[in-house]
């Protein structure tokens, strides 16, 4: 191991890197990690000196605050290598935006941009090599903050630490992606977490999806907790729907997570001249679509799952076999992006940023 200081990070490098062993050909999402990790603590009110060190384990107090009443929030970005062997990376502002959005809903403290972004910047720097060339190849960005405070009292922990973890990662969903609309359970209600990226809404939504998964469907489309009649995100992703020329998704709200491929996806199908709605959609809308065949399209949208077409979906038991577009907005949307992302087409939103 070697240490050094810069930038005010203090780097402790492995001595052996296990790149070697990794299979980048058959990797599981999210499963395998590089092999150094970037951590910074908050305590008596002030963040400490950063470091970037060996990926491993780290022990907790047993009463941690992030155990008992999960104050815990996380981001989902990608960098991506190009042709010539650059390192970039797609709008991190935006995810360290979001990030301290969530952390003031969460009680937690905000991170300092030159923290984020050093911290992003040198860590990825270290790991270029683990950022693979070509189409699908991404390095995912775990950035996350966790109460690390002890004590077993129902009150917001005085320590955190903040972390960045990399994996190298292909796609989130391999095959067709079916969905079930939500008819009882709720992934967020106003006045709630839903717009925060907080550790919970996730959990909160293993178990319907669970259910979900066992009847054959691979993520739920959660629908407004009052009425079950509006459309609004599926977790892992933002929604959209094509009806007719028309590309419509649901207003972020205090509900909707602010999703950065959502929000770039709206931007480039205007570009495009895509009419774009962004407005309650309702569960009624699909049915008659179906019926009428007005409804084309049904895509989710996200950092690890980019733009995933939807094949069909299931509501009051019964369900419904999208059409096959060969004019596929999502298909014609996602190629747009990801050519941004690595570097083949012209960026002219300015979103990428090189390591
Ligand atoms: C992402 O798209 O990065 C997310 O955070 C979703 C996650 C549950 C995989």
């Amino acid at each position: 191991m070697s240490v050094k200081t810069t930038n005010e990070i203090d780097i402790v490098k492995v001595a052996q890197s296990k790149i070697a062993s990794v299979d980048f050909d058959n990797l599981a999402f999210g499963a395998t990690f590089t092999d150094h990790m970037f951590v910074c603590d908050f305590r008596e009110g002030k963040w400490h000196k950063p470091q970037i060190k060996p990926y491993e384990p780290f022990l907790l107090d047993p009463s941690a605050k992030v155990f008992h009443y999960g104050q815990a929030i996380f981001e989902g970005m990608k960098a991506y290598k190009d042709e010539a062997g650059d390192v970039w990376l797609f709008r991190p502002d935006q995810n360290l935006d979001r990030l301290n959005k969530s952390a003031v809903r969460m009680a937690m403290p905000e991170i300092p941009e030159d923290i984020f972004m050093s911290g992003l910047h040198q860590l990825i720097d270290l790991e270029r090599e683990w950022v693979k060339f070509g189409l699908g190849n991404t390095l995912y960005i775990r950035p996350f903050m966790i109460a690390i405070g002890s004590g077993v009292v129902a009150a917001p922990s005085t320590q955190f630490r903040f972390m960045i973890i990399l994996s190298p990662a292909k796609a989130y969903y391999s095959g067709e992606v079916k969905v079930l609309i939500a008819e009882h359970y709720s992934r967020a209600a106003n006045g709630g977490i839903g717009a925060a990226k907080a550790a919970g809404n996730y959990s909160a939504q293993f178990y319907p999806t669970k259910l979900a998964n066992e009847k054959g469907f691979q993520q739920v489309i959660w629908t407004d907790d009052a009425t079950h009649t509006k459309l609004e995100e599926a977790g892992t992703m933002n929604v959209f729907f094509r009806i007719n020329d028309t590309l419509l998704t649901a207003p972020t709200s205090e509900r909707i997570l602010d999703g950065v491929t959502r929000k770039s996806l709206i931007a480039l199908a205007k570009r495009e001249g895509i009419k774009v709605e962004e407005r309650s959609v309702l569960v009624s809308e699909l049915i008659e679509g179906m019926k009428d065949g007005s409804l084309k399209e049904i895509f989710g949208a996200g950092t690890a799952a980019v733009v995933n077409p939807i094949v069909g979906f299931s509501y009051q038991d019964t369900y419904y076999e999208l059409p096959k577009m060969a004019d596929s907005f999502a298909l014609q949307l996602k190629d747009k992006l990801t050519k941004i992302q690595y570097k083949l087409a012209e960026d002219t939103f300015g979103w990428t940023v090189k390591i």
